[in-house]
């Protein structure tokens, strides 16, 4: 084996992301609540106390991190709390916010905050949710307010997280709240999320001239399952078209584009100074004459790759470098906003980080304008209609006890936090067998 080091740029960004509901717990007010009542999450399970951050544990974590040498967290906003009633601020609730960053910036880590991260307050969902036409005026409403507030701390906004997530998996496959299927209300939540992301950037900058703002998409990698086939490889380019390409087309372009629809939104144009990128795997696609509800296409895990424990992730590095390439056409700085895999035993997740650690450290090196990676995620946190079935922590947290227990991965990517790079020593001690694969020789 070789002996090298791949080293990333000075001021590199490197650290974990987390969302406001999946890990502060002990919130009754929105619809992800409501959802969990409703009896939608997997098992039976419930948020509860999540990470209990609301409750005060965001400072043993944040400790964490520090110590593991991140210098950068993502945090989300909770909207609910902020807005309780369509009428009424909680200022309690800001003034907790301003701890939670200060604790950040006292720990020397600089913060990234999303504005929106999959849960909207109830009584937005009263209103028709994201299909309502006040939804971005309200939207808006809550920016503002934000901005002023925590604005003396922050100055990376995500405005929303994964609009394509949240408009597929609420509006056409149903699985997220409010569980429609509905092709015609999926497309005016999708207008209504650009809308809105661009109502916020240009609050954001009226109220924060130097502030970056962007948003953060998922994106997923989708090859035709038959590279001989035209209809496979037509369905894999326009599904990866409607899904990855969507909003950052309209951030950039100021247009919406969804099967044979064009719209203008000029409000939208040029309104990303970053674009965010949550990457974690891809797929192969087959076209399906007969999945109309599955838009008319059948999706799988290319044979023989390595799978997550719930079969929800599969290891394609390559696809992360495809991902990053792919960010290159919006002509805007680039951040990992998210990346990572659900492994309770933490025996795919060393390999899975080292080998997209490699990849972004391949693009850093083509000098493409990346400049942070936030993992998903620092603590086990609630995974939505997957409950705590589903363990994405570099630490793993015991919901019983509040307890914390670090996985290996934890002092692997401290690592590379602290040394700014990745090392064949580190691939030595954490993967042995990624070395002779990374470090040839
Ligand atoms: C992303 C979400 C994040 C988390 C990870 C595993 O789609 O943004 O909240 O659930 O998946």
């Amino acid at each position: 084996m070789a002996q090298a080091t791949f080293h990333f740029p000075k001021g590199f960004l490197w650290g974990t992301a987390t969302a406001s509901h999946q890990v502060e717990g002990n919130n009754t007010n929105n619809n992800w609540h409501y959802w969990e009542q409703e009896g939608h999450i997997i098992e039976g399970h419930s948020c509860g106390l999540a990470c209990d951050w609301w409750g005060g544990r965001w400072r043993e974590d944040f400790d964490r991190a520090a110590e593991a040498g991140h210098n950068t967290h993502r945090l989300s906003i909770e909207w609910s709390r902020v807005q309780p009633a369509a009428d009424r601020w909680n200022e309690d609730a800001l003034e907790y916010y301003r701890q939670m960053l200060r604790g950040l910036k006292e720990r020397g880590m600089t913060p990234m905050v999303t504005l929106h991260h999959f849960s909207d307050p109830l009584w937005l969902m009263h209103f028709g949710g994201w299909e309502y036409e006040k939804v971005v005026t309200y939207f808006e409403a809550y920016v503002r307010k934000v901005v002023d507030a925590l604005g003396d701390y922050v100055n990376l906004w995500c405005t929303i997280n994964e609009p394509n997530v949240y408009a597929t998996i609420g509006y056409i496959f149903g699985e997220f709240p409010p569980g429609k299927q509905d092709m015609g209300a999926a497309f005016k939540v999708m207008e209504n999320l650009v809308r809105g992301h661009a109502a916020a950037y240009h609050a954001i900058h009226e109220l924060q001239p130097e502030a970056r703002v962007g948003m953060a998409v998922n994106y997923r990698g989708m090859l035709p399952a038959r590279q001989w086939m035209p209809a496979d490889r037509w369905i894999a380019g326009l599904l990866s078209r409607l899904y990855n390409d969507f909003f950052p087309r309209a951030a950039s372009e100021g247009v919406l584009q969804f099967i044979g629809r064009r719209q203008r939104v000029p409000e939208a144009k040029g309104t990303q100074d970053f674009l965010g990128i949550n990457y974690y795997t891809r797929e192969l696609v087959a076209f399906n004459l007969f999945a109309a509800s599955e838009l008319f296409s059948k999706r799988y895990y290319e044979p023989g790759s390595e799978i997550s424990p719930t079969g929800f992730i599969a290891n394609q590095p390559e696809g992360f470098y495809q991902a990053l390439k792919w960010g290159l056409q919006y002509h805007v700085p680039i951040f990992v906003t998210e990346n990572g895999v659900e492994d309770p035993e933490d025996a795919m997740r060393r390999r899975y980080l080292i080998q997209h650690i490699h990849q972004l450290w391949r693009g850093v090196n083509f000098n493409w304008p990346i400049e942070g990676y936030y993992h998903w995620s620092l603590v086990d946190n609630f995974e939505w209609e997957r409950g705590w079935t589903q363990r994405f922590g570099l630490w793993e947290l015991d919901t019983e006890t509040q307890a914390r227990r670090k996985r290996p991965s934890a002092d692997l990517y401290a690592a590379i936090c602290k040394q700014n790079a990745l090392s064949s020593e580190m691939v030595a001690q954490f993967a042995p067998k990624l070395s002779e694969i990374l470090f040839p020789g």
